[in-house]
């Protein structure tokens, strides 16, 4: 599958989420409307990317804890792009029938009257008629920040440090508030997080807090390793 259908599946979501809650201002009564205006304006449209736990229903049951956890697949067999882009993206349609071509354990499927007992339908669905799966986004920073995938994989930091132990996930959902002190904690300290590129999609991987400090320095002495706290940086 092209890029330019990937992209399209992700950016159907890329809509910022606080513009939901302006939709009060809309539809509401003018008071708590304009309270609401101010409270928005005042906070600088606090709900954005903050919402912790945010795991959206989606359109195939994909368990990570399934794929990544017991099968043991590596995040980048189907998030190719991490090392290489700002984006991590998910798969087109074509690397799940790699596998889900053969592997069928419900076999019913009837992509014309989808049975919902079937886990795979939708992505059967998808398959024959060319569309990208709908995925939800649930990662999504505010338009105005700048966030890059390689820039961190490629210096030692693992997706776990963000994302958590995604590989027990059943469904993926944020585990960190992806705020701008979030962000500035480690590019102040990355020595806490630092690891070896070779571990960097270990789930697993976990050192006693002093071992993790003396080697977070090594790791940053070695590989010059200085996290930038400017502006400029995340707001381009
Ligand atoms: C078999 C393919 C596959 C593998 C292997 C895989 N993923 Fe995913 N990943 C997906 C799909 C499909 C989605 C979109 C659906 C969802 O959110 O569950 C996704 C979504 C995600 C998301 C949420 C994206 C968003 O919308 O914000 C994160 C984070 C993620 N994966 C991390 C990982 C990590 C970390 C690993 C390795 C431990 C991994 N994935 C392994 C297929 C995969
Ligand atoms: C490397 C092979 C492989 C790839 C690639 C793969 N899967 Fe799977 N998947 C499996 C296996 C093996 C099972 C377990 C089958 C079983 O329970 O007998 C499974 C199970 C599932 C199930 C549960 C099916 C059921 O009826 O219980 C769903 C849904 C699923 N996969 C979706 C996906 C999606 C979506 C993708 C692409 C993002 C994907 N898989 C990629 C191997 C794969
Ligand atoms: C330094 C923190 C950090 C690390 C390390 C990290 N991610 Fe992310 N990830 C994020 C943030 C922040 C977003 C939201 C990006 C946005 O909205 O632009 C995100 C979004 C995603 C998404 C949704 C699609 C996208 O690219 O926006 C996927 C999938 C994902 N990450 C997978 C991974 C995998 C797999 C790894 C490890 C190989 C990883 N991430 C490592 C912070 C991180
Ligand atoms: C767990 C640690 C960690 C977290 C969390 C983290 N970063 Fe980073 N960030 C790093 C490290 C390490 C580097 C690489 C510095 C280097 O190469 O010297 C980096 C580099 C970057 C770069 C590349 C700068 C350049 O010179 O190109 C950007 C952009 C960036 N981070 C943005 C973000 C944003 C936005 C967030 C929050 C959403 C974030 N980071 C969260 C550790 C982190
Ligand atoms: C390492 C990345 C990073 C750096 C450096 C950074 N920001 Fe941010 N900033 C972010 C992210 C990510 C958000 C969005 C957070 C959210 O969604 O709540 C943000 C949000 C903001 C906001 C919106 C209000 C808020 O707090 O949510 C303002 C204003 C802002 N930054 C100003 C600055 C200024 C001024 C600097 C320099 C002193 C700076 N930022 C440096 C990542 C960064």
């Amino acid at each position: 599958m092209s890029l330019r259908t990937k992209e399209r599946t992700i950016t159907r979501f890329h809509f910022p989420r606080w513009v939901d809650s302006l939709k009060p201002l809309l539809g509401g009564g003018a008071v708590f409307g304009g309270l609401y205006a101010v409270v928005v304006l005042t906070f600088g449209f606090a709900p954005t990317a903050t919402d912790v736990g945010y795991m959206p229903r989606q359109p195939i049951p994909y368990s990570h804890a399934l794929h990544a956890g017991e099968l043991g697949m590596d995040c980048r067999y189907c998030h190719t792009t991490v090392e290489h882009t700002a984006h991590a993206w998910v798969p087109p349609t074509q690397t799940c029938l790699g596998c889900h071509t053969n592997i069928h354990p419900n076999k019913s499927t009837d992509t014309a009257n989808p049975d919902p007992k079937d886990k795979l339908n939708n992505l059967l669905v998808a398959a024959t008629s060319g569309n990208p799966v709908p995925w939800v986004r649930i990662h999504d920073l505010p338009d105005y920040s700048y966030f890059n995938h390689s820039a961190h994989v490629t210096r030692g930091i693992g997706c776990a440090s963000c994302h958590g132990r995604v590989d027990r996930m059943e469904e993926v959902w944020q585990q960190e508030r992806l705020s701008m002190s979030w962000c500035l904690k480690c590019h102040r300290n990355p020595e806490e997080h630092l690891r070896p590129l070779d571990k960097i999609t270990d789930m697993e991987w976990r050192l006693p807090r002093d071992e993790q400090l003396a080697l977070g320095a090594k790791l940053r002495e070695e590989n010059k390793i200085n996290p930038s706290t400017d502006c400029s940086t995340c707001h381009r």
